[in-house]
């Protein structure tokens, strides 16, 4: 393994259980992570990709069915850890996530800095001075003065309380950081200033995120690499400006045609159709059902990766001899 790598990520797959049968939320994921470089997932709602976050933080909801795969965190496979010991070990130690909608979750009867505090004092056992002293700390670090980290939740904004929770996410001081959707729900405005603080923690902390989000435009700002979620499963991956010149995968690039960009100004086209079950998920390539060029092999056999240059990956039989 090189040294610069932080995580890499094996045949990750996770199924839950319903009354309706098993949802392949992920399926067969596997990418790498440098330290210190940014991620980003895109794709459709409902794709995967909070599964697929709670997933390698390990916080699996009651009805999970399947895990398997591999997490190696620097060498370490944390997939295979008892849960005491990730618990103890990793967790929020070495990684920490940012959890979608938790600025709406944060607990109203309670002051912003016993809020920061408290994963401090639950998970490491950290007395309450020491805890709030690092807490007015983090949250200074994320712009929340000490005036305000004595209120409560509902005395600030909501780019406020999206700060507040990435404080309680960084407290720990973790080297990965899991964001999952930190903008959805702030205006323009907000949302810039918060995609302005991650760019400042990343730097000043040395941190590697993996960002996911539904806002395409929002990822050229932040991350190195992009990663396409489709149906559970990873369909393309690339250097950020190889996703924007040379999208490879067809749903990749009715993605792009769907959303507006801050590059160019363009008509937009919505992509036909909506996504599968992943109860019972398309045959083949799953985005078939949709792909205006699907051929007959795209309805029996899963596309494999194919390497269109160093670091890009497309799972779409037309890269097939390029
Ligand atoms: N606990 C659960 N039990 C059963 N199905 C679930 C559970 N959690 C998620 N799912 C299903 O798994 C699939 C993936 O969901 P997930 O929340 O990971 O998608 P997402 O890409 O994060 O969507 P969004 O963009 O809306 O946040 C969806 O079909 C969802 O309905
Ligand atoms: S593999 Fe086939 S169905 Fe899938 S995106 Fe490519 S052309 Fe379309
Ligand atoms: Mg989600």
């Amino acid at each position: 393994m090189e040294n610069n790598n932080l995580l890499k990520v094996e045949n990750f797959s996770i199924s839950y259980r319903t009354r309706k049968g098993d949802v392949e939320a992920v399926n067969d994921v596997s990418f790498e992570l440098k330290k210190g470089e940014t991620l980003a997932i895109v794709g459709e709602s409902g794709c995967g990709k909070s599964s697929l976050a709670r997933g390698l933080i390990r916080l699996f909801p009651r009805n999970i069915k399947k895990v398997e795969g591999k997490i190696i965190l620097e060498g370490r496979d944390v997939l295979s850890l008892d849960e005491e010991t990730f618990r103890k070990e990793v967790r929020w130690r070495e990684m920490s996530m940012v959890f979608q909608g938790a600025m709406n979750s944060l607990n109203p009867v309670l002051k912003v800095v016993f809020q920061v505090a408290e994963p401090l004092m639950v998970h490491f056992g950290t007395d309450r001075e020491t805890a709030f002293s690092r807490a007015k700390e983090v949250l200074s670090l994320v712009g929340i003065s000490s005036s305000f980290a004595e209120r409560y939740p509902f005395e600030l904004s909501g780019g406020m309380k999206q700060r507040v929770v990435i404080a309680m996410a960084l407290i720990t001081n973790p080297k990965l950081l899991l964001l999952d959707e930190p903008t959805s729900a702030l205006d323009i405005i907000t949302q810039e200033n918060i995609m302005n603080l991650l760019k400042m923690l990343k730097k000043e902390l040395n941190l590697t995120y993996i960002f996911i989000t539904h806002d395409i435009a929002l990822t050229s700002e932040l991350a190195d690499r992009m990663a396409v979620m489709y149906a559970g499963e990873i369909v393309e991956i690339s250097p950020v400006e190889d996703f924007y010149k040379n999208p490879s995968h067809v749903y990749t690039k009715l993605l792009l045609d769907s959303v507006p960009t801050l590059r160019e100004d363009k008509d937009l086209k919505s992509i036909p159709g909506s996504p599968p079950s992943l109860i019972d998920p398309p045959s083949g390539c799953r985005f078939h059902p949709r792909c205006p060029l699907a051929m007959d092999i795209c309805r029996v056999k899963t596309p494999p990766f194919y390497k269109i240059k160093e670091g890009h990956f497309a799972r779409c039989y037309l890269n097939e001899g390029k």
